[in-house]
């Protein structure tokens, strides 16, 4: 069903796409996945740290039988050039054009993460990075996470949410900004969003003021909740959104207004601090479920009490990566 496909964003995916998806993961979840991956391989390159996708990655793609080459672009790579007909007189000792092209040479699969922070937003949502090595590489390319978007990270969330509610349809997700002392990607809600609006959810997003999301994307979400039967609200208000909600998606995110500008953005947040999950917030959801796509700050974002109460879904939504990454890679291999 999506053999050959890259994995760069949600938003190239339909519902039945996803369900597929997370179907074959649950499967390989409990009945064990074989080693249908043998003499494939999979080259990883990492402009930014991550923890989750790096080890879920690594671990799904070797359990699977093939082999995996994991990069720091800072550290392993040459310093790449990434503009059309650049004149690399400069720093860059190669262009992306003959590195994802080489790759292609070597690898059956090309991930890639770039939180680029540089620039304006209007600069920024271009995702140089990712769509470069889209347009360079000749075998599929994964987004381990970008300044758009976070799709293998929304997988396994659909796959938290349908084992934790059963179908998706109607149920209501609370997609709450949480503050953070650093102006975090956008790319974990907007992954989420698209995954909720496609499933047929009722997505209430939750923001002070300035904190908006991409308006493109938030444009696609809505036009697929109309299209899924599902619905989008945004408020300004952390309470009025975790009102009955089934499942409350806590994530951070920098303003895009201040994108590139980190001491505008500083001071911009600093009033928001109350944007903080308790217990007393908690309260007033329908079974108090939690999730995070971590890492989270503890007691900033969320307090201890929500992050390790009976309801909090993160550490099996981590876990769920690795599950989701197996189907994944299985599925657009074609093993
Ligand atoms: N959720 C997630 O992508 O975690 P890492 O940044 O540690 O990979």
């Amino acid at each position: 069903m999506i053999q050959g496909r890259d994995v760069v964003t949600l938003d190239t995916f339909s519902a039945e796409e996803i369900r597929h998806v997370t179907a074959r993961a649950r499967r390989m979840k409990a009945e064990g996945h074989g080693r249908p991956l043998v003499g494939r391989s999979l080259a990883m390159v990492f402009f930014d740290p991550s923890l989750r996708t790096r080890v879920s990655f690594d671990i799904a793609f070797s359990s699977l039988g093939g082999s995996v080459i994991d990069m720091a672009a800072t550290r392993d790579l040459w310093p790449l050039a990434f503009g059309e007909g650049a004149v690399m007189d400069g720093l860059a000792d190669e262009h992306v054009r003959d590195a994802a092209g080489v790759l292609s040479e070597y690898a059956d699969l090309i991930a890639i993460r770039a939180l680029d922070r540089e620039g304006d937003w209007a600069q920024a949502r271009q995702d140089l990075v990712i769509v470069s090595f889209q347009l360079h590489s000749s075998v599929p390319i994964f987004n381990m996470e970008s300044v758009l978007d976070h799709p293998c990270q929304a997988f396994a969330d659909a796959l938290t949410l349908e084992e934790e509610l059963g179908t998706l349809e109607g149920k209501k997700l609370a997609l709450t900004w949480g503050w953070h002392p650093k102006a975090r990607p956008l790319a974990v809600p907007h992954g989420v969003g698209l995954m909720a609006s496609k499933l047929g959810m009722r997505t209430t997003i939750a923001h002070p003021e300035g904190y908006d999301l991409d308006g493109k994307t938030l444009a696609t979400m809505r036009h697929a909740a109309a299209a899924s039967g599902g619905s989008l609200d945004v408020v300004y208000d952390m309470d009025e959104a975790l009102e009955q909600a089934d499942v409350v998606y806590a994530a951070s995110w920098g303003a895009t207004r201040h994108h590139g500008r980190p001491d505008a953005e500083q001071a911009h947040r600093q009033p928001f601090r109350d944007w903080r999950l308790t217990t007393d917030r908690m309260a007033h959801t329908n079974g108090g479920r939690f999730m995070h796509a971590m890492p989270i700050r503890r007691n900033v974002e969320a307090d201890d009490a929500v992050v390790d109460s009976a309801g909090s879904l993160i550490r099996r939504q981590a876990g769920n990566r690795l599950h989701v990454q197996r189907a994944l890679f299985a599925e657009v291999l074609g093993a």
